[in-house]
């Protein structure tokens, strides 16, 4: 049986009937760019999320820099971040000319870890990013504290956890900004690329959004330099009707979590310290990861793979080790925790539509690796 890391087939089955005439009608209407389409999806979404203010752009990682450049963030600015993300965390804050300064993080969360916030701030820090990796939201209560007290502004990386909540708060309606990832593979993925970011504030809102189209305020008069980064009629239009669907969604992430985790004790896996399945700490876990550690993490990714398992390693290099950012200074050692993870972590199918036949083939892969299957 193969069982793959991600299949959106049967997601689409779903919501085809919902789905398709609501294309066919942006066809019919040539309306493809920002409209009507747009601006329901970014009120929806804001609503979801628990936020004021929505406004949608081209991608997750524009959606970051859209939110730095509405701080006006830039050379001689320090903005600080995990070394355990997505590249494209990072990438904003350096594409602006400002530095990048790691936190590392929390051996249970992944996530970066609250206590080291402060001793990073110093006098050119203008910026925090806390990234909900795999789903579950950071300390934001902690991060909140530091951020106040120096006076910075949070932006939460929320690519990957629409709709997770920490002491009952939504991602993205707590610190200054939530960006937000519709790529598909997200819980909320669209057909192509597409983001959003998520405000309280109306003045920042209304600052997002001329940015996005160039600064132009009003048409063909730009007070500021933005760029293109609006979201298309289509995307929206898929976003708008999925998270009808997402509820639904997250729960079966959250039962095949369950499934795992009875099946991984079943197995004496972890009893055994061969892997470690993830916490969810006073949270809503919406799982877009399903991430354990595993003792010979290579070995087990191979045999795996070799039989029609799809894992993936989120991620092989911490961005302080990245060539790209050679230039910080940083070398092996300086965030140990985050190279531990890189090299320990591996991310298990988690998808919706993964079926409890899938789910007990993976966890028998991985047994029989171990020597420990029945
Ligand atoms: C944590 C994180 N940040 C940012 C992004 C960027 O989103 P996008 O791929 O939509 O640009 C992603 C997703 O790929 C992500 O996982």
């Amino acid at each position: 049986m193969k069982v793959p890391l991600l299949d959106l087939k049967p997601q689409y089955e779903q919501i085809r009937e919902e789905i398709e005439p609501e294309l066919l009608e942006i066809c019919r209407s040539q309306m493809f760019i920002l409209g009507p389409k747009v601006a329901e999806c970014e009120a929806a979404v804001a609503a979801y999320c628990g936020a004021a203010h929505g406004v949608g752009v081209t991608s997750g990682s524009d959606a970051l820099l859209v939110a730095l450049m509405t701080e006006g963030i830039g050379a001689g600015d320090e903005v600080i971040t995990t070394p355990y993300t997505f590249f494209a965390t990072v990438g904003a804050i350096a594409r602006l000319g400002a530095k990048p300064v790691f936190v590392d993080i929390e051996p249970d969360t992944f996530n970066l870890d609250a206590a080291k916030l402060e001793a990073a701030v110093t006098p050119r820090t203008k910026a925090i990013i806390p990234v909900h990796l795999y789903g579950q939201m950071a300390d934001m209560d902690a991060v909140m504290a530091v951020a106040e007290k120096h006076g910075l502004v949070v932006i939460e990386d929320a690519a990957q956890a629409i709709g997770s909540e920490r002491n009952g708060r939504r991602a993205g309606s707590i610190g200054h900004y939530g960006c937000f990832s519709f790529f598909p593979s997200k819980n909320l993925g669209c057909f192509g690329d597409g983001g959003m970011i998520t405000m309280q504030d109306e003045a920042r809102a209304k600052k997002a959004v001329i940015l996005r189209n160039h600064g132009s305020d009003p048409k063909y008069y730009h007070k500021l330099v933005g760029g293109n980064f609006r979201l298309d009629a289509l995307q929206a239009a898929v976003v708008t009707v999925k998270l009808r669907h997402l509820d639904g969604w997250t729960a079966a992430r959250q039962a095949n979590a369950e499934r795992y985790r009875k099946l991984f004790a079943a197995a004496g896996l972890e009893a055994a310290g061969k892997v470690t399945l993830p916490v969810a700490k006073t949270n809503r876990h919406i799982y877009n990861q399903f991430v354990i550690r595993a003792e010979n993490r290579d070995g087990l990714l191979a045999h795996l793979r070799g039989q029609d398992v799809g894992v993936e390693i989120y991620y092989p290099v911490p961005l302080h080790l990245q060539d790209c950012f050679r230039d910080l200074g940083h070398r092996e050692g300086d965030f140990p925790e985050s190279e531990r993870a890189a090299k320990e972590t591996l991310a298990l199918p988690i998808y919706p539509d993964l079926t409890d036949d899938m789910a007990a083939r993976v966890v028998d892969c991985v047994a029989g690796f171990y020597g420990t299957g029945t």
